[in-house]
């Protein structure tokens, strides 16, 4: 098998989507294996991360690998001016694969172009993150028992939120149909509309997060306003609180909708939705764990079956 980046979700195919999914299958059947002894993986983040990076790494262990990095940049010589490019050289001295976060767009391209090993890019600013994106489609997998023609209904941050920038794309394979619901400020931004007008995906756009909206979804991706993405605090301030998810409102939804969330919430799912059986987010973020297992074995090249 070929080594190569995951920078983006669009570098792979729908063959290689359903590929990591089996994988990731196979992986939640039996997640210890010992496929990565002698390999040393390095994690690079620049930003903050709870589920992302502690999934990558337990994913390494499990596998029989060794992880090198840090979790806050500030600890790196990147704090003394060092650039991304020298940082990516050296540390693709030392390891066999980099999974690197970034506050920059284009940065895990960069750096993929200038290492010598591959890279998974566990986000770069609003742009992509797609380890999340086949941790989603897995869980959508998991509880729908399909990909194809569900209702996929996005709200929030659709702007800056990199999770729903990925998801779109991945979910342009299996002719779904989209409701974007946020506000005028964070209004799904229009090259992902075009995305979607190009391959034939319709949408509808909702400034309501009404119960009307809810009951025709199969699918109610909640998103967290990323604040840290704001120049305007003012303007964060006038958003943050613009959609609140309550279990009262999930009281005519679909039998089979699930709540799929990226995590962190701040306050966009009310704590009295975590005991309703369609509430998936805690399940999805522990998905992550084998999704992340399949890929980490197709960017190193490694035949698990
Ligand atoms: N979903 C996600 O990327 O979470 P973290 O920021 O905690 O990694």
């Amino acid at each position: 098998m070929k080594k190569e980046s995951l920078v983006s979700i669009n570098d792979i195919s729908k063959e290689e989507i359903i590929d990591l999914l089996e994988k990731a299958k196979s992986f939640e059947e039996n997640p210890n294996r010992r496929v990565l002894e002698g390999k040393v993986i390095a994690t690079l983040f620049f930003e903050p991360s709870t589920r992302t990076r502690l999934s990558f790494e337990t994913a390494v262990n499990r596998l029989g690998g060794r992880i090198i990095g840090f979790s806050d940049a500030a600890t790196s010589s990147s704090s003394k001016g060092e650039s991304l490019k020298d940082t990516i050289m050296m540390v693709s001295n030392y390891v066999d694969l980099i999974i690197m976060r970034h506050y920059l767009e284009g940065a895990a391209r960069y750096a993929s172009e200038v290492s010598s090993v591959p890279i998974i890019n566990a986000g770069d600013g609003a742009n992509q993150h797609p380890s999340q994106t086949m941790l989603d489609l897995y869980s959508i997998y998991k509880t729908q028992g399909t990909l194809e023609n569900l209702n996929i209904t996005m709200v929030g941050d659709l702007k800056y939120g990199r999770t729903v920038h990925s998801l779109l794309q991945a979910m342009s394979h299996f002719h779904p149909t989209f409701h974007f619901v946020a506000p005028d400020e964070l209004k799904m931004p229009q090259e992902y509309k075009i995305f979607c007008d190009e391959h034939n995906i319709p949408y509808y756009e909702h400034r309501e997060f009404s119960e009307e909206v809810i009951n025709q979804a199969d699918i109610l991706y909640m998103t967290r306003v990323q604040r840290e993405r704001f120049t305007d605090l003012m303007e964060y301030e006038r958003v943050k609180n613009v959609y609140i998810l309550h279990n009262s409102m999930l009281a005519g939804s679909k039998p089979n909708l699930r709540v799929l969330h990226p995590l962190p919430r701040v306050n966009e799912i009310a704590y009295d939705v975590d005991d309703n059986p369609k509430a998936y987010y805690f399940q999805q973020a522990k998905n992550g764990l084998f999704a992340r297992q399949a890929i980490i074995c197709k960017v190193l090249g490694i035949d698990v079956d």
